[in-house]
């Protein structure tokens, strides 16, 4: 995996090279670029014995740009890493500059870009700052972190870049697949975020899903090689790159949806928070108020997981469960009752699961159980996948053949 690591001038910059021996240890490449400050705060001599690779940082160094140009750099990238990102850097980037370097690359980039923020807990929060993020966030752009600690500065708030392991780790589940990884040749068929089911022309029932974890998963699917389907609910989040994404509102359109593609699905996993029930009867026009009580009659939604558990060749179905309590206990009985291959169960309320950014899961088959610790969405769907190719081959064998047959037009 080759990562472009961009370090700016944060006090944070220190931890820098630690960050590039997680990465190495991980089997990433690392080409550092660095800005102007970053240089205040840590040596290109350091960066370039734990690199191996000369450091770039002059977008006008005429040499280094003869021998791989700032478009060839951003080709070159997988992810596009900037730890730790300045305030001003985020400026920079939702701006659209491209000043210097590392900020050419990240506008010339085809490749996930990831931000691990740090600086004093004033400036994270100040509304610019934050109203940078939102904008980063919404464009795609992966903000990790920060933590919330003891600061440089003596102060304590949110502010502290991210543990340089906790980094890697993430990062190094973005990049999209090219050509290998566990699922290379298999079709993933995934179902992602809340459906909405219409009260009237102006209301309806929906739930707190954010679909970042089906998204995450999605990427990660990707990440292992394979070719990904994602039918997503209403979400607020980018289209992932190199995923073919359907979207839908209701249940009954995620249902039609995802069997129009299941006959060439090896692995369905079903992440989407579907409603159970929506309302009988759509009025055309807007229910007035009235100072009656009322009520409106709800019929159940269509199961799309259990539908697809029991066609006759099904693929290899993992659902999710969403409870509130006895998590392991509604998780065991619908993998039975479904007749799933496995089962993710969550914890969600009081400020867990839904719309978060990290998470923690329990993942049951029929004779096993794997716990996850508390990680970023990101770092747990990626473990999950490579849990769920462990189990799909172990249960189908490793010669299992794909269902979608490519066919090369290029010859
Ligand atoms: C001692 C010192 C420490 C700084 N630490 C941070 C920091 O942790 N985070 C930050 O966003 N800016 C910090 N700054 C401000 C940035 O260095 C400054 O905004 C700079 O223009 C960033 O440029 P760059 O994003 O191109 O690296 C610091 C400045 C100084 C002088």
């Amino acid at each position: 995996m080759n990562i472009v690591l961009g370090i700016t001038g944060g006090i944070a910059a220190y931890k820098a090279p630690d960050l590039v021996r997680r990465l190495r240890e991980r089997g990433a490449d690392v080409q550092i670029v660095m800005t102007a400050s970053a240089a205040e705060f840590v040596t290109e001599t350091a960066l370039q014995a734990v690199s191996g690779r000369p450091i770039r940082s002059n977008l006008w160094d005429k040499e280094a740009e003869a021998a791989m140009s700032h478009i060839e750099l951003a080709r070159w990238a997988d992810v596009v890493l900037i730890a730790p990102a300045t305030a001003e850097v985020m400026a920079r980037i939702v701006s659209g500059g491209a000043p210097d370097l590392l900020t050419t690359i990240c506008l010339a980039t085809e490749a996930p870009i990831a931000l691990a923020p740090a600086m004093n807990h004033v400036m994270w929060s100040n509304p610019a700052t934050q109203s940078n993020r939102e904008v980063l966030e919404q464009r795609g752009i992966h903000i990790l972190g920060p933590a919330v600690g003891s600061q440089a500065c003596g102060e304590t708030g949110a502010g502290r870049m991210l543990d340089p392991d906790t980094i890697a780790a993430t990062v190094c589940g973005l990049s999209v697949g090219k050509g290998e990884g566990a699922l290379v040749g298999k079709t993933v068929v995934i179902t992602a975020g809340p459906t909405r089911e219409a009260i009237d022309p102006v209301r309806y029932i929906t739930n707190r899903s954010s679909g970042k974890m089906g998204y995450a998963v999605a990427r990660a699917a990707a990440a292992q090689g394979a070719g990904v389907i994602l039918v997503s609910g209403p979400v607020n989040l980018p289209e992932p790159p190199g995923i073919d994404v359907h979207h839908v509102t209701t249940a009954a359109e995620m249902y039609e949806e995802a069997h129009r593609h299941i006959d060439k699905a090896d692995i369905f996993i079903a992440t989407a928070a579907v409603a159970d029930y929506r309302p009988a009867n759509v009025p055309e026009q807007k229910i007035k108020k009235n100072s009656e009580n009322t009520s409106i009659d709800l019929v159940p939604c269509p199961d799309i997981l259990a539908s697809v558990s029991t066609l006759e060749d099904p693929p290899f179905t993992v659902g999710f469960a969403a409870e509130t309590e006895n998590v392991e206990q509604y998780a065991r009985s619908k993998l039975e009752k479904k007749k799933l291959d496995m089962i993710v169960a969550n914890q969600v309320g009081h400020n867990r699961g839904f719309d978060r950014d990290d998470n923690q899961l329990s993942v049951l088959w029929k004779n096993g159980k794997k716990e996850f610790a508390e990680a970023t969405k990101i770092e747990l769907a990626r473990d999950l996948v490579e849990l769920v190719a462990e189990r799909f081959y172990a249960a189908r064998g490793a010669d299992t053949q794909p269902k979608l047959t490519i066919i090369s037009t290029s010859d």
